[in-house]
């Protein structure tokens, strides 16, 4: 199992449409071989956006990991728009954070035996000196920001207090504007992992559900793609397996 966590620290810079969008462009044509998890810590946004529930979800799943009953996996996840995938956090930061804080180490554990790339959403790194407690599970970690100074320094003060080794550690930039990605690259030592178009009128859409042709081809949605195939590769590179050896989802 991959678990690949995107998270930011201050500002919305639109960790949660990147995550999601990720999500469903990543590499495969089975959709068992990724999933996308809800764990912002804030609470979740994803089911009321989709008005949908979050049982099962997050909590669900979190509780019958740490009773170790024995669970699968797809039991906790339901559909979202366009068929991705999705186990959904409740709206309540207390309701996420506990779970999040008493199951982290044994969802870790228990996700790096599926064969599923997950894609989670963490929402901010570090509240109030906590860094996220999954981070520590995470195969990487993608730190989403506008590139601006506002977003990046605190990332990268969340980023160095966190205790995260930073070989499992990139940037996914929101634009390229004011600074390219080779100046965030130089100023703070942390590679870019990728660049996803500013596109509000596209980022609308998709947090609508809509799933056009448009949309589609759209730079963001091509960003997105491309930033999954970077990040897949990169996994392999590290010989963290993200896909079955028998074709076959667990
Ligand atoms: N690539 C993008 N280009 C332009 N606008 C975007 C992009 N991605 C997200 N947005 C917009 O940014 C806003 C915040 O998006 P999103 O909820 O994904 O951010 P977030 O970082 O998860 O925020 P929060 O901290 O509230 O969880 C939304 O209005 C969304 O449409
Ligand atoms: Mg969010």
């Amino acid at each position: 199992m991959t678990l690949i966590c995107f998270t930011s620290q201050k500002g919305a810079p639109g960790t949660t449409l990147t995550t999601l969008t990720v999500a469903a462009c990543w590499p495969g044509s089975h959709s068992e071989r990724r999933v996308f998890l809800e764990a912002d810590r804030a609470g979740g946004s994803v089911a009321l956006r989709y008005g949908i529930g979050t049982d099962p979800g997050l909590l669900t799943l979190g509780t019958s990991v740490r009773s170790d009953s024995g669970t699968d996996l797809w039991a906790h996840a339901q559909p979202l728009p366009g068929g991705l995938p999705g186990i959904l956090a409740p709206d309540a930061p207390s309701q996420v954070a506990g779970t999040l804080a008493l199951a982290s180490r044994s969802l870790g554990q228990w996700l790096d035996e599926r064969h599923t790339a997950v894609l989670a959403d963490l929402g901010r790194l570090d509240a109030g000196g906590n860094p996220h407690p999954l981070i520590h599970e995470a195969s990487m970690v993608a730190v989403v920001a506008r590139p601006v100074a506002e977003q990046l320094q605190p990332a990268v003060h969340a980023v160095r207090s966190s205790g995260l080794d930073l070989g499992r550690v990139g940037w996914v930039l929101i634009g390229d504007q004011p600074h390219a990605a080779s100046e965030v690259e130089a100023t703070f030592g942390i590679p870019v992992l990728g660049v996803i178009a500013n596109d509000g009128r596209t980022a609308l859409a998709l947090s609508e559900g809509s799933s056009s042709r448009r949309i589609a081809k759209s730079a963001l949605v091509r960003s997105a793609s491309s930033l999954a195939d970077r990040i897949a590769k990169e996994l392999l590179r590290a010989g963290v397996k993200s896909e079955p050896d028998n074709g076959v989802a667990a």
